[in-house]
Protein backbone atom coordinates (compact mmCIF):
# COMPACT_ATOMS: atom_id res chain seq x y z
CA UNK A 1 0.00 0.00 0.00
CA UNK A 2 1.66 2.72 -1.55
CA UNK A 3 5.36 1.65 -0.94
CA UNK A 4 4.94 -0.96 1.75
CA UNK A 5 3.54 -3.92 2.53
CA UNK A 6 0.09 -3.61 4.16
CA UNK A 7 1.45 -6.26 7.44
CA UNK A 8 4.10 -3.17 8.03
CA UNK A 9 1.47 -0.64 8.99
CA UNK A 10 0.40 -3.28 11.17
CA UNK A 11 3.27 -4.29 12.70
CA UNK A 12 4.35 -0.70 13.09
CA UNK A 13 0.82 -0.04 14.82
CA UNK A 14 1.81 -2.78 17.41
CA UNK A 15 5.41 -0.90 17.58
CA UNK A 16 4.08 2.77 18.13
CA UNK A 17 1.97 1.00 20.88
CA UNK A 18 5.13 -0.07 22.83
CA UNK A 19 4.58 -3.53 21.54
CA UNK A 20 7.50 -5.08 20.35
CA UNK A 21 7.56 -9.21 21.03
CA UNK A 22 5.08 -10.14 17.85
CA UNK A 23 3.68 -13.23 17.19
CA UNK A 24 2.96 -13.65 13.42
CA UNK A 25 0.36 -16.68 12.82
CA UNK A 26 0.66 -17.61 9.58
CA UNK A 27 0.14 -20.47 6.65
CA UNK A 28 0.75 -22.25 3.97
CA UNK A 29 2.51 -20.21 1.05
CA UNK A 30 2.99 -17.06 3.46
CA UNK A 31 6.78 -17.52 3.02
CA UNK A 32 6.97 -13.91 1.67
CA UNK A 33 5.87 -12.38 4.65
CA UNK A 34 8.80 -13.59 6.90
CA UNK A 35 11.49 -13.00 4.19
CA UNK A 36 10.22 -8.91 4.14
CA UNK A 37 11.38 -8.82 7.79
CA UNK A 38 14.77 -10.70 7.36
CA UNK A 39 17.41 -9.33 6.20
CA UNK A 40 18.02 -8.44 2.39
CA UNK A 41 22.03 -8.79 2.40
CA UNK A 42 22.22 -8.66 -1.37
CA UNK A 43 19.88 -5.46 -1.64
CA UNK A 44 21.58 -3.87 1.42
CA UNK A 45 25.13 -4.78 0.05
CA UNK A 46 24.02 -3.05 -3.39
CA UNK A 47 22.31 0.01 -1.78
CA UNK A 48 25.60 0.43 0.59
CA UNK A 49 27.87 0.26 -2.97
CA UNK A 50 25.72 2.68 -4.58
CA UNK A 51 25.67 5.32 -1.26
CA UNK A 52 22.08 5.15 -1.59
CA UNK A 53 21.04 6.12 2.26
CA UNK A 54 17.96 6.82 2.41
CA UNK A 55 16.38 3.41 0.57
CA UNK A 56 18.89 1.47 2.61
CA UNK A 57 16.88 3.26 5.86
CA UNK A 58 13.62 1.53 4.61
CA UNK A 59 14.96 -1.63 3.63
CA UNK A 60 16.77 -2.21 6.91
CA UNK A 61 13.86 -0.62 8.72
CA UNK A 62 11.49 -3.67 8.56
CA UNK A 63 13.84 -5.84 10.11
CA UNK A 64 14.72 -3.22 12.96
CA UNK A 65 11.27 -3.02 13.59
CA UNK A 66 10.49 -5.32 16.42
CA UNK A 67 11.56 -9.20 17.54
CA UNK A 68 9.15 -10.69 15.14
CA UNK A 69 8.22 -14.67 15.76
CA UNK A 70 5.88 -16.36 13.32
CA UNK A 71 4.04 -19.98 14.32
CA UNK A 72 1.80 -21.45 11.45
CA UNK A 73 -1.47 -22.53 12.04
CA UNK A 74 -2.23 -25.60 10.45
CA UNK A 75 -5.64 -26.92 9.37
CA UNK A 76 -7.89 -23.17 9.17
CA UNK A 77 -10.32 -23.87 11.30
CA UNK A 78 -11.49 -20.33 12.30
CA UNK A 79 -9.61 -17.08 13.78
CA UNK A 80 -10.29 -18.45 17.55
CA UNK A 81 -8.26 -21.63 16.09
CA UNK A 82 -5.56 -19.67 15.43
CA UNK A 83 -5.48 -17.57 18.50
CA UNK A 84 -5.06 -20.71 20.12
CA UNK A 85 -1.69 -21.20 18.53
CA UNK A 86 -0.23 -18.68 20.15
CA UNK A 87 -0.83 -19.89 23.40
CA UNK A 88 2.47 -21.01 24.15
CA UNK A 89 4.17 -18.02 23.06
CA UNK A 90 1.81 -15.33 25.24
CA UNK A 91 1.62 -17.48 28.20
CA UNK A 92 -0.55 -15.95 31.31
CA UNK A 93 -0.31 -12.73 30.47
CA UNK A 94 -2.70 -9.98 28.34
CA UNK A 95 -2.09 -9.71 25.14
CA UNK A 96 -2.90 -7.44 21.82
CA UNK A 97 -4.00 -9.25 18.94
CA UNK A 98 -3.86 -7.40 15.71
CA UNK A 99 -5.79 -8.80 12.55
CA UNK A 100 -4.01 -8.34 9.13
CA UNK A 101 -6.76 -7.38 6.77
CA UNK A 102 -7.45 -4.37 9.42
CA UNK A 103 -4.98 -0.75 8.97
CA UNK A 104 -5.74 1.48 11.31
CA UNK A 105 -4.54 4.68 9.74
CA UNK A 106 -1.52 5.76 11.50
CA UNK A 107 -2.87 9.10 12.32
CA UNK A 108 -5.05 7.69 15.63
CA UNK A 109 -3.56 5.91 18.75
CA UNK A 110 -6.72 3.56 19.11
CA UNK A 111 -4.83 0.32 20.44
CA UNK A 112 -2.43 2.75 23.20
CA UNK A 113 -5.94 3.79 24.47
CA UNK A 114 -7.10 0.45 24.67
CA UNK A 115 -3.58 -0.61 26.13
CA UNK A 116 -5.10 1.83 28.70
CA UNK A 117 -8.42 1.21 28.86
CA UNK A 118 -7.17 -2.93 29.44
CA UNK A 119 -4.74 -1.47 32.41
CA UNK A 120 -7.58 0.39 34.16
CA UNK A 121 -11.01 -1.98 34.05
CA UNK A 122 -8.98 -5.48 33.83
CA UNK A 123 -10.93 -6.44 31.23
CA UNK A 124 -10.95 -7.72 27.75
CA UNK A 125 -10.92 -4.37 25.32
CA UNK A 126 -12.16 -5.13 21.89
CA UNK A 127 -12.43 -1.86 19.45
CA UNK A 128 -15.80 -1.35 17.71
CA UNK A 129 -17.10 0.83 14.71
CA UNK A 130 -20.82 1.87 13.80
CA UNK A 131 -21.35 0.30 10.18
CA UNK A 132 -24.23 0.90 7.98
CA UNK A 133 -26.89 -2.19 7.86
CA UNK A 134 -25.51 -3.67 4.97
CA UNK A 135 -22.38 -4.21 6.51
CA UNK A 136 -23.27 -6.43 10.39
CA UNK A 137 -23.22 -9.48 8.26
CA UNK A 138 -19.03 -9.08 7.54
CA UNK A 139 -18.39 -8.50 11.45
CA UNK A 140 -18.54 -9.84 14.90
CA UNK A 141 -21.42 -7.57 16.09
CA UNK A 142 -21.98 -6.38 20.03
CA UNK A 143 -24.95 -5.48 22.14
CA UNK A 144 -23.73 -2.74 24.18
CA UNK A 145 -24.29 -0.77 27.29
CA UNK A 146 -22.83 2.55 28.14
CA UNK A 147 -20.53 3.38 30.65
CA UNK A 148 -19.26 6.25 32.57
CA UNK A 149 -17.03 7.44 30.10
CA UNK A 150 -17.59 8.71 26.64
CA UNK A 151 -16.58 6.48 23.78
CA UNK A 152 -16.37 3.17 25.59
CA UNK A 153 -19.21 0.76 26.27
CA UNK A 154 -19.99 -2.43 28.42
CA UNK A 155 -20.57 -5.50 25.83
CA UNK A 156 -22.93 -7.77 27.16
CA UNK A 157 -23.09 -10.09 24.17
CA UNK A 158 -21.72 -10.96 20.56
CA UNK A 159 -23.24 -12.41 17.45
CA UNK A 160 -20.22 -13.34 14.90
CA UNK A 161 -21.87 -12.35 10.82
CA UNK A 162 -25.56 -11.84 12.07
CA UNK A 163 -28.08 -11.77 9.35
CA UNK A 164 -29.85 -8.37 8.44
CA UNK A 165 -32.43 -7.90 10.79
CA UNK A 166 -30.64 -10.15 13.56
CA UNK A 167 -27.89 -7.98 14.73
CA UNK A 168 -28.13 -6.36 18.32
CA UNK A 169 -26.96 -3.48 17.16
CA UNK A 170 -24.51 -1.93 14.30
CA UNK A 171 -21.25 -1.70 16.59
CA UNK A 172 -18.94 -4.02 15.04
CA UNK A 173 -15.65 -5.25 15.62
CA UNK A 174 -12.83 -4.52 13.58
CA UNK A 175 -9.75 -6.47 14.04
CA UNK A 176 -8.15 -4.81 17.30
CA UNK A 177 -8.49 -6.53 20.54
CA UNK A 178 -6.27 -6.63 24.31
CA UNK A 179 -7.44 -10.28 25.00
CA UNK A 180 -6.40 -12.16 28.59
CA UNK A 181 -5.45 -15.29 28.97
CA UNK A 182 -8.21 -16.43 30.11
CA UNK A 183 -9.48 -16.77 26.35
CA UNK A 184 -7.16 -19.83 25.59
CA UNK A 185 -8.96 -21.82 28.31
CA UNK A 186 -12.23 -20.71 26.84
CA UNK A 187 -11.31 -21.36 23.10
CA UNK A 188 -10.18 -24.85 24.06
CA UNK A 189 -13.74 -25.94 24.60
CA UNK A 190 -14.95 -24.18 22.19
CA UNK A 191 -17.08 -25.67 19.18
CA UNK A 192 -16.86 -24.86 15.51
CA UNK A 193 -19.81 -21.69 14.92
CA UNK A 194 -20.63 -19.79 12.30
CA UNK A 195 -19.62 -21.37 8.92
CA UNK A 196 -18.25 -24.43 10.69
CA UNK A 197 -15.04 -22.47 12.26
CA UNK A 198 -14.14 -21.87 15.81
CA UNK A 199 -14.76 -18.46 16.23
CA UNK A 200 -12.82 -15.94 18.39
CA UNK A 201 -16.16 -14.04 19.32
CA UNK A 202 -17.92 -17.24 20.55
CA UNK A 203 -15.22 -17.01 23.23
CA UNK A 204 -15.31 -13.31 24.01
CA UNK A 205 -19.42 -13.70 24.21
CA UNK A 206 -18.46 -16.35 27.17
CA UNK A 207 -16.07 -13.79 28.35
CA UNK A 208 -18.50 -11.08 28.24
CA UNK A 209 -21.88 -12.93 30.10
CA UNK A 210 -19.45 -14.41 32.53
CA UNK A 211 -17.68 -10.76 33.87
CA UNK A 212 -16.46 -13.03 36.78
CA UNK A 213 -13.93 -14.84 34.53
CA UNK A 214 -11.63 -12.20 33.30
CA UNK A 215 -13.49 -9.29 33.84
CA UNK A 216 -15.91 -8.45 31.56
CA UNK A 217 -15.50 -7.41 28.06
CA UNK A 218 -15.00 -3.63 26.72
CA UNK A 219 -15.34 -1.70 23.86
CA UNK A 220 -13.81 1.45 22.28
CA UNK A 221 -16.03 3.33 19.46
CA UNK A 222 -13.70 3.89 17.24
CA UNK A 223 -14.50 7.19 14.96
CA UNK A 224 -11.39 7.31 12.55
CA UNK A 225 -10.20 6.04 9.33
CA UNK A 226 -9.94 2.09 9.29
CA UNK A 227 -9.40 0.23 5.93
CA UNK A 228 -10.42 -3.07 5.46
CA UNK A 229 -7.46 -4.25 2.72
CA UNK A 230 -9.85 -7.78 2.36
CA UNK A 231 -12.65 -5.57 -0.11
CA UNK A 232 -11.31 -4.22 -3.26
CA UNK A 233 -13.13 -0.65 -3.16
CA UNK A 234 -11.81 -0.42 0.51
CA UNK A 235 -8.20 -1.08 -0.78
CA UNK A 236 -8.30 1.31 -3.25
CA UNK A 237 -9.84 3.88 -0.69
CA UNK A 238 -6.72 2.73 2.09
CA UNK A 239 -4.11 3.49 -0.65
CA UNK A 240 -5.76 6.80 -2.07
CA UNK A 241 -6.02 8.08 1.43
CA UNK A 242 -2.89 6.87 2.96
CA UNK A 243 -1.10 8.81 0.20
CA UNK A 244 -3.00 12.01 0.21
CA UNK A 245 -2.00 12.09 4.24
CA UNK A 246 1.39 11.67 3.19
CA UNK A 247 3.86 14.42 3.85
CA UNK A 248 6.09 13.76 1.39
CA UNK A 249 3.72 12.17 -1.33
CA UNK A 250 0.39 14.50 -0.02
CA UNK A 251 0.73 17.79 -1.65
CA UNK A 252 1.34 16.83 -5.46
CA UNK A 253 -0.78 13.44 -4.93
CA UNK A 254 -3.85 15.23 -3.59
CA UNK A 255 -3.21 18.22 -6.22
CA UNK A 256 -3.31 15.76 -9.06
CA UNK A 257 -6.10 13.68 -7.08
CA UNK A 258 -8.23 17.08 -6.84
CA UNK A 259 -8.26 18.09 -10.80
CA UNK A 260 -8.57 14.10 -11.39
CA UNK A 261 -12.06 13.86 -9.28
CA UNK A 262 -12.73 17.10 -11.26
CA UNK A 263 -12.43 15.74 -14.57
CA UNK A 264 -14.68 12.93 -13.19
CA UNK A 265 -17.21 14.87 -12.72
CA UNK A 266 -17.35 16.90 -15.24
CA UNK A 267 -17.44 13.15 -17.27
CA UNK A 268 -20.40 11.95 -15.30
CA UNK A 269 -22.27 15.33 -15.88
CA UNK A 270 -21.84 14.92 -19.51
CA UNK A 271 -22.75 11.49 -19.70
CA UNK A 272 -24.68 10.47 -16.35
CA UNK A 273 -26.04 7.02 -17.86
CA UNK A 274 -22.23 5.80 -18.20
CA UNK A 275 -20.53 7.35 -14.78
CA UNK A 276 -23.20 5.44 -12.68
CA UNK A 277 -22.64 2.20 -14.93
CA UNK A 278 -18.80 2.37 -14.27
CA UNK A 279 -19.16 3.50 -10.88
CA UNK A 280 -21.02 0.36 -9.17
CA UNK A 281 -19.15 -1.97 -11.26
CA UNK A 282 -17.11 -3.43 -8.52
C1 LIG B 1 -13.08 -11.46 11.72
C2 LIG B 1 -13.90 -11.72 12.99
C3 LIG B 1 -15.06 -10.72 13.08
C4 LIG B 1 -14.52 -9.30 13.01
C5 LIG B 1 -13.67 -9.12 11.73
C6 LIG B 1 -12.99 -7.76 11.70
O1 LIG B 1 -13.86 -11.80 10.61
O2 LIG B 1 -14.37 -13.05 12.98
O3 LIG B 1 -15.75 -10.91 14.30
O4 LIG B 1 -15.59 -8.39 13.04
O5 LIG B 1 -12.64 -10.11 11.64
O6 LIG B 1 -12.34 -7.53 10.50
P1 LIG B 1 -13.21 -12.04 9.13
O7 LIG B 1 -13.01 -10.66 8.56
O8 LIG B 1 -11.92 -12.75 9.36
O9 LIG B 1 -14.21 -12.84 8.39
Amino acid sequence: MVDKPAIQYVVEEAVKAGLVDILMITGRNKNALENHFDRAFELEATLRRKGDASRLTKVTHSTDLADIHYVRQGDPLGLGHAVSKAAMHVGRESFALLLGDDIIDEEFDLLSQMIVEHQERGATIVALMEVPDELVSSYGVASIEATEKEGVVRITGLVEKPDLGDQPSNYAIIGRYILQPEVFDILATTEPGRGGEIQLTDALTVLAENPNIAGGVYGIVFTGRRYDTGDRLSYLQAVVQIASHRKDLGPDFSAWLIDYAASLESASIASPASAGKSASDK
